[in-house]
């Protein structure tokens, strides 16, 4: 069977594929597979042309973001007819979009921190009109863009002035920003492959913010597996995990981002349908921690593709 890797795309997170597509590569390679890359950028084919030209069995897709992780690429292969790694169309679209996410995971009770959404209509001018929509939500917070990923455009504010300067930053990703009440707690992302549970990974950024430069620079982050939480806790907190991907109906390879308070409190942030596999990226450590090494993760992932 003729193995494509789709990688690149022309999202934010362009680079963050290349290394994910380029260490699955690699790895179903030395495993015997055959393996074609299928590099997506702004100076090639269309891409369907790119997958025709391919003549591919089956696609293992490893594009962060817009355009390869929100059921764009997903619905282009069910047309195709060629089976795909991760979730379906409507759970890919659901899962990227943060504010559908938070929507039904308030349907199925599922918690997540408290947000308001913003657009470029409500910053009108003068801090006043930001402050009524703030009203009395407080700070700190968090802004990010509602369909991105890698905290690309994600910041933290902790007053009037910053939250505007926040919500044009992340305007540059999106036309909508989520506002989300900034929570004290422990960072714990929990990996899912077809239902299954791999483990969970306790994340200390060493700046103590969590954004793109701690994600993708080695040495910046310290992981720890298990988390430091007692087994009940981490029981919790995995179990929250598993109800955040049910309540959006997602399959395949999945990785849970939660939040832990050092009182009672759990919280789901976002739920990852393509969650990167560069030598960084935490679904790679979590399976390891759980004694699968990276190439028989792609191997188990490859293996959940479907139409
Ligand atoms: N969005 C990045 C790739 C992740 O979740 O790992
Ligand atoms: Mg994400």
């Amino acid at each position: 069977k003729r193995v494509g890797i789709l990688m690149g795309g022309l999202s934010g997170e362009r680079e963050v594929s290349l290394r994910t597509g380029e260490g699955v590569a690699t790895a179903l390679e030395e495993r015997g597979h055959d393996v074609v890359r299928i590099v997506i950028g702004p100076e090639s084919p269309a891409v369907d042309e790119l997958v025709r030209q391919a003549r591919i069995d089956v696609a293992f897709i490893a594009l962060h973001g817009r355009g390869g992780e929100d059921g764009c690429v997903q619905g282009l292969l069910e047309w195709m007819g060629i089976p795909y790694t991760g979730s379906s169309v409507i759970a890919s679209a659901l899962a990227m979009d943060k504010l559908k996410a938070k929507e039904l995971f308030r349907l199925h009770n599922v918690p997540t921190p408290p947000y308001y959404v913003a657009t470029a209509q409500d910053l009108g001018g003068t801090l006043a009109d930001l402050q009524e929509l703030h009203a009395s939500f407080g700070f700190p917070v968090v802004v990010k863009p509602r369909g991105e990923g890698s905290s690309l455009g994600v910041s933290r504010a902790n007053s009037l002035e910053e939250l505007d300067r926040a919500i044009r930053a992340a305007l540059e990703f999106d036309e909508t920003v989520l506002v989300e009440r900034f929570v004290r707690a422990m960072e714990v992302h929990v990996g899912v492959l077809d239902g299954r549970v791999l483990g969970a990974i306790e994340i200390v950024p060493k700046s103590g913010v969590y954004d793109y430069h701690a994600k993708y620079t080695v040495g910046a982050t310290e992981y720890i597996s298990p988390p430091r939480l007692s087994s009940t806790r981490i029981r919790g907190v995995v179990n929250l995990a598993e109800r955040a991907v049910r309540a959006l109906g997602c399959t395949g390879a999945v990785r849970v981002d939660l939040l832990v308070t050092e009182g009672e409190n759990e919280y789901v942030l976002e739920v990852n349908t393509l969650p990167g596999m560069t030598p960084t990226s935490l679904l790679p450590q979590i399976a390891s921690a759980a004694g699968i090494d990276y190439g028989s993760l792609c191997e188990a992932i490859l293996g959940t593709a479907r139409l």
